[in-house]
């Protein structure tokens, strides 16, 4: 029976008989000492075997190898001082193993090192494709229970303290209304017809708040078929909640307490309350992004009306298409950026253009503010512009203006993404800091160039402001997301429980009532029989759990992520299936079998 866990063990222990189990991290012969280390999910312990003080272990102890599954019986003892380890926790002590017992063999050659005094970068495919290895290795096991503290966490928060219940919704379900492609399956008993995976349980909380279930919460696995990135898996994880007869502050004030709780019961950090807030419209302005990383400053100054009438060509075509001009200023830029950087073939100039930008117009700051950049905007400009644009922008000596005109999407992507670039590059990012943002006042709608038409930003059942339902066009939403770091980690809204607002709704995104009936008319019907007014809200648990374990990529955190090519290296699906699986399905593949070499 085993008593302790490997990661256990303390001087407190000394003396103590103790029987353990765990995979050999590492063995090591000393000169006829053998040393394993033991490790467990907890961690690793040093295991002593001797032909003097363990005669009966020795032998066996000289057959063991790495990533062999042992029981293993001794005495906890002081280390010697030599030996001591203060780089783990239980670096103090060591075991003489009176008993060892090998339960099993590694029988092929290991992919690659287990072991956590291997610090080798392992190739990310064959973590994946051997993740029972990789989930073995100290970092993996870590951040794997930091993701069930966070859920444990959560769960109790919300049941304890303020009394939600979770209810679970179907996975076998309908198209809902996120925006991205849905993953679907076809139905074998109703021919023809097709289930959607959940891109979240949006509407079956909607629901549950008819119902009368008043607080809900579930850990939902939600499924959207879109481009993936470090941050997004096609196959993800959210704390969903929904919630009726609250405002939007009472919402946020209960999500900032269940933040802190879970930092505070997950990493001992005290949050400070209430977290910052911006409008959607100010986080846009100066910085380009509606998640800005608020860590470090940067700040974007828009100079549109200064260069309105700029002789500069660029500025001015900009301007009068309806564009804007921002600056990116850059303190001490001037010395740490070199022209070859900023002109074209530079890596910051590169930077600019895959992010949209046609150029990167550029000012250096020198000495008593005189300014050097090319001739067509020096000679263009006039005192008094030059005058408002290094006021505006604080501009000393040593500051590098970067400047991005075009439409204001292309200008805040290219800004945003530059103002990131050189965060990193000069190491302005504070290590430790946890900056959590409320975006508000999202606005109701975007352009949808391609399909020429508005769309919902968040969903279309999120409120408008009360203050604007007269032009809801333009029309604010009471839509809040929850930022940390530069990282969307929450978004949610209050709903619309009003039948007029949600047919003005429906109207201004084109949505004709015969198409909102057929795609959403269970919901519409619903809220016939009596809704209560309601908002909620969702977080990529994920990302929470990355941001929490200091990973970059939320892959690190999931147990059995997907490649970037959407793939499970593990059991290497999707895969094809046989012919008789997909007529039973009724349907047929329109994908040529490949021809085998
Ligand atoms: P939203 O679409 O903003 O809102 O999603 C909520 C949060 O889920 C996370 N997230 C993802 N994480 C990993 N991979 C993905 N592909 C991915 N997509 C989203 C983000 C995001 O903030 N039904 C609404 C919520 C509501 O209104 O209550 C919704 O799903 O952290």
């Amino acid at each position: 029976m085993r008593t302790h866990y490997c990661g256990e063990l303390r001087q407190e222990h000394i003396g103590e008989t103790v029987t353990l189990y765990g995979w050999v991290d590492r063995r090591r012969d000393h000169g006829g000492v053998i040393f394993l280390d033991l490790r467990d999910r907890s961690g690793i312990v040093q295991i002593v075997s001797d032909p003097q003080r363990t005669p009966d272990s020795y032998e066996l102890a000289n057959t063991i190898r790495n990533e062999y599954v042992v029981e293993i019986t001794g005495r906890v003892t002081q280390r010697p001082a030599e030996s001591l380890n203060p780089r783990i926790p239980t670096g103090e002590v060591e075991i003489y193993a009176d008993k060892i017992a090998i339960l099993n063999a590694v029988r092929k050659q290991l992919p690659f090192q287990v072991s956590t005094a291997d610090t080798e970068n392992v190739r990310e495919d064959l973590r994946l494709k051997y993740r029972y290895l990789d989930l073995r290795r100290d970092r993996m096991a870590q951040n794997i229970q930091l993701r069930h503290q966070v859920v444990k966490a959560m769960r109790r928060y919300l049941e304890d303290n303020e009394g939600f219940i979770e209810i679970e919704t179907p996975v076998l379900t309908r198209s809902t209304p996120e925006g991205a492609r849905d993953y679907i399956l076809p139905s074998r008993v109703n021919e023809g017809e097709w289930f959607a995976l959940p891109q979240s349980p949006q509407l079956f909380k909607q629901i549950l708040m008819v119902s009368g279930m008043d607080r809900y919460y579930q850990i939902a696995k939600c499924f959207r078929d879109e481009d993936l990135r470090a941050d997004r898996q096609p196959e993800f994880t959210q704390l969903d909640m929904e919630m009726s007869f609250m405002s939007q502050e009472e919402i946020i004030e209960l999500n900032e307490k269940l933040v802190c709780h879970i930092f505070k019961t997950v990493k001992n950090i005290d949050l400070p309350r209430p977290f910052s807030r911006l409008t959607y419209q100010d986080a846009m302005n100066k910085y380009g992004s509606d998640k800005p990383d608020t860590r470090y400053g940067l700040e974007l100054v828009d100079v549109s009306d200064v260069l309105k009438d700029s002789g500069f060509k660029v500025f001015k075509d900009a301007i009068s298409k309806g564009g804007i001009v921002k600056i990116l200023p850059i303190p001490n830029g001037n010395d740490a950026i070199s022209n070859v950087r900023i002109k074209p073939g530079g890596d910051i100039f590169k930077e600019a253009t895959d992010a949209g930008a046609k150029g990167l117009a550029y000012i250096r700051v020198r000495d008593n503010g005189e300014i050097d950049t090319i001739g067509a905007i020096k000679d263009n400009l006039t005192p008094e512009q030059k005058q408002e644009i290094l006021t505006r922008t604080g501009a000393k000596d040593g500051h590098l203006l970067l400047f991005a005109a075009a439409d204001a999407g292309t200008v805040n992507k290219t800004l945003d993404r530059l103002r990131q670039f050189v965060a990193r590059e000069f190491n302005l990012i504070p290590e430790g800091k946890n900056n959590f943002l409320w975006i508000t006042d999202f606005p109701m709608f975007e352009w949808n160039a391609d399909e020429k038409r508005l769309e919902a930003l968040h969903h279309p059942f999120t409120a408008p402001h009360p203050d604007d339902l007269h032009d809801l066009k333009t029309a604010r939403a009471q839509a809040y997301d929850l930022v940390l770091n530069g990282f969307e980690v929450g978004g949610g809204s209050l709903r619309i429980y009003q039948r007029e607002v949600q047919s003005q709704v429906f109207e201004t995104i084109g949505l004709s009532t015969e198409e909102a009936q057929n795609k959403f008319g269970f919901l519409l019907e619903a809220f016939e029989y009596g809704t209560p007014p309601h908002g909620g809200i969702a977080y990529g648990v994920d990302r929470l759990v990355m941001l929490l374990a200091g990973e970059e990529s939320i892959r690190d955190v999931i147990a059995f992520p997907k490649t970037q090519q959407a793939r499970c290296l593990l059991t290497d699906a999707p895969s094809g299936v046989d012919g008789k699986q997909l007529k039973e399905l009724h349907v047929a593949s329109t994908v040529k079998p490949k021809v085998k070499e």
